[in-house]
């Protein structure tokens, strides 16, 4: 994506200094664009732990770079297990971390540790460019979607003007919630860049507000109208039929498509579900565990500190970011940071190979070398 005219990844190698690479901290988004500069594999857990970077594949594709800079260090066998497994276990939910750091393990790992470094950097840029290209891919597959739920609403006004399409999203899932373009987010850029008349509902988030400052603020650098709800109206929203399709990304999707993403995901597909809207989810194939079946009962979902709940983050009266504590002091509060959606609420899948219902047929026809 472009910021100002230059095109941007969210993460990146240094182009003189290899052993530094760069993310934004988007805990300061939206109200400044800090670069951080990480040169060892403790910054990059930290990074990923407190959510300077997030999503399901762009934590994916940092922690690999965080196994890089390990292995400049010590490209030992035992540094590459044991560094492999902190970086691992920095977040629990999203399947793109433990799927990127495994795909650099089985690499690795035949190789002497002499020969680790350059076929480490090389993997790394191997998977972030392989993220661009299946996140546009989704993209496609979702501007097709959105043209024909368009396309059936013109029809349906007699084409004597149908106003605009209403997509929903919750959370954030686009491009700096992966190497590039986003998942739930990438087929609204093409839809809006092709001139479809799209409007995004987005949802706040709480507790991180994720809606409110990632999104809100990709889709306005983008140009694309859009008008931010707080995470109750969405099924007000869709009653009053002000919305044609929901698209949210997601973290993790069982064999039988069942679907983690952030919390109050699942709300929003019970009432997608009630008023008969469509109710799609992005993926790239990464996201897939293939290991589980049912992910209500499996999934692990992450529990985050209680102050995101306690304590929301804003802009204060002075223009700085500020903190405020919106319960009474000493409230217990609890803080489960994602849902799961059962498949039979899921309208279809949308993946880098196309769209599919969410079950394990249409899952293992769409990718028949797992099934
Ligand atoms: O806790 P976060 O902000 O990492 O959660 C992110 C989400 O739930 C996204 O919707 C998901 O990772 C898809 S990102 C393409």
């Amino acid at each position: 994506m472009k910021i100002d005219g230059t095109p941007y990844r969210s993460v990146w190698l240094d182009a003189e200094d290899r052993t530094c690479v760069h993310i934004f901290d988007q805990t300061k988004l939206p109200w400044s664009l800090v670069r951080l500069d990480l040169r060892h594999q403790d910054e990059v857990a930290h990074a990923i732990r407190t959510m300077q970077v997030r999503g399901a594949p762009l934590i994916g594709a940092v922690a690999v770079y965080g196994l890089v800079l390990a292995l400049t260090r010590d490209p030992s066998n035992e540094s590459l297990e044991s560094n492999a497994a902190m970086l691992a276990a920095t977040r629990p939910t999203a399947i793109n971390l433990v799927w990127a750091i495994d795909r650099m393990l089985r690499h690795l790992r035949p190789l002497p540790p002499a020969a680790r470094v350059e076929a480490a950097y090389m993997e790394a840029a191997t998977i972030c460019d392989e993220d661009v290209a299946t996140n546009e891919a989704i993209g496609q597959h979702g501007l097709e979607l959105i043209r024909e739920i368009w396309s059936a609403k013109q029809a349906r006004s007699g084409n004597s003007g149908a106003g605009r399409i209403n997509v929903l999203t919750h959370c954030n899932a686009g491009w700096i919630a992966t190497v590039d373009w986003g998942t739930a987010l990438a087929p609204i850029y093409l839809a809006h860049d092709a001139g479809l008349p799209v409007h995004v509902w987005v949802d706040e988030t709480r507790p991180r507000n994720q809606g409110a400052l990632l999104t809100a603020w990709e889709l306005g650098r983008h140009g694309v109208p859009h008008t931010l709800v707080a995470d109750n109206a969405g099924g007000h929203l869709m009653q009053r039929r002000d919305v044609d399709l929901v698209i949210v990304g997601c973290d993790r999707v069982t064999r039988s498509g069942d679907v983690a993403n952030k919390i109050g995901t699942y709300l929003k597909a019970l009432a997608a579900f009630d008023n008969e809207v469509p109710f799609w989810v992005a993926l790239p194939s990464t996201t897939i565990d293939w290991t589980l079946e049912d992910g209500v009962r499996d999934i692990p979902i992450e529990e985050r500190s209680a102050s995101e709940v306690l304590d929301v983050q804003g802009l204060g009266a002075d223009g700085r970011p500020t903190s405020v504590r919106v319960a009474p002091d000493g409230t217990p509060a609890a803080n489960p940071a994602f849902d799961v959606t059962p498949a039979r609420l899921v309208s279809g899948l949308l993946t880098e190979r196309g769209r599919c219902a969410a079950s394990r047929e249409a899952l293992e026809a769409m990718f028949p070398e797992r099934a």
